[in-house]
């Protein structure tokens, strides 16, 4: 019998060897983080190559991504930057960090990718007085932390880019409990309410999508800057 999973699995194969075929750092990126047992909770290929085409689309030249784990959706981000661009991940877990760093060293993004370690909402505030005292938006924001706090990311992110940005979303289906107001998860509540943020502010405009693949049944959310 072939489990919707299994179909999934086959199909994502399909498109992923056709379309984003793995490369020796991304190949590298993955085998790494999983020797040093981080979870494989990673954009899968394809999603992967949907942010680079994405930040590639926007013209991106600066990128924040929130939650960078062992860096393997930094790479697809970062490969979208031109030689002059920068990108900033920030990450709680200094061992995650660390392999992080590695893969961006062993794929030559090392000058172009800073990890910053702790909270991100610490990071975040720095990154805040940075950017009042020197103003450089960024075009592309990737939201991929801590859930329960994904309102505050995506206020942050609305705060540190300009008119026209893209703000990319991960993980807002939540199994489906997305729809239910009186689920306590505290993933489901900061996941509603950045949706419901993302729909009432005004400097936004959004949708959200399902997915199914390798990661199972997911989706993300997806939101332009407005003046
Ligand atoms: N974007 C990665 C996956 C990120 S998984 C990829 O697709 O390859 C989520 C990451 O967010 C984990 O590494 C976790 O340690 C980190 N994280 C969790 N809470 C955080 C917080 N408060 N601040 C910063 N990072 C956090
Ligand atoms: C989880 C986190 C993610 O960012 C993801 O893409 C999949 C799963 C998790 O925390 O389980
Ligand atoms: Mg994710």
């Amino acid at each position: 019998m072939t489990t919707h999973q299994q179909q999934w699995n086959s199909v994502d194969d399909y498109f992923t060897g056709l379309l984003a075929p793995p490369d020796e750092p991304l190949t590298a990126a993955l085998r790494d983080s999983d020797a040093a047992g981080l979870p494989h909770i990673n954009v899968a290929p394809n999603q992967g190559k949907l942010l680079h085409l994405l930040a590639q689309i926007q013209g991106a030249r600066r990128i924040l991504e929130i939650g960078t784990l062992g860096g393997y959706s930094t790479i697809w981000l970062a490969r979208a930057l031109p030689a002059d661009g920068s990108l900033v991940t920030l990450e709680y877990k200094p061992e995650h960090a660390d392999v992080a760093r590695g893969n961006l060293a062993r794929a030559g993004l090392d000058r172009i990718a800073e990890v910053r370690v702790g909270p991100a909402l610490d990071s975040l505030t720095v990154l805040g007085a940075e950017h009042a005292a020197h103003p450089d938006p960024f075009d592309f924001v990737f939201i991929d932390a801590d859930k329960a706090n994904n309102a505050h990311y995506l206020e942050w992110a609305v705060e540190l880019t300009r008119p026209g940005s893209l703000i990319v979303l991960d993980n807002v289906v939540r199994s489906g409990a997305v729809t239910d107001p009186t689920n306590t998860d505290p993933n489901v509540r900061g996941t509603r309410a950045a949706l419901e943020l993302m729909a009432k502010h005004p400097k936004l405009s959004g949708t959200a999508v399902q997915t199914v693949g390798i990661k199972g049944y997911d989706g993300f959310a997806l939101a332009r800057v407005l003046a």
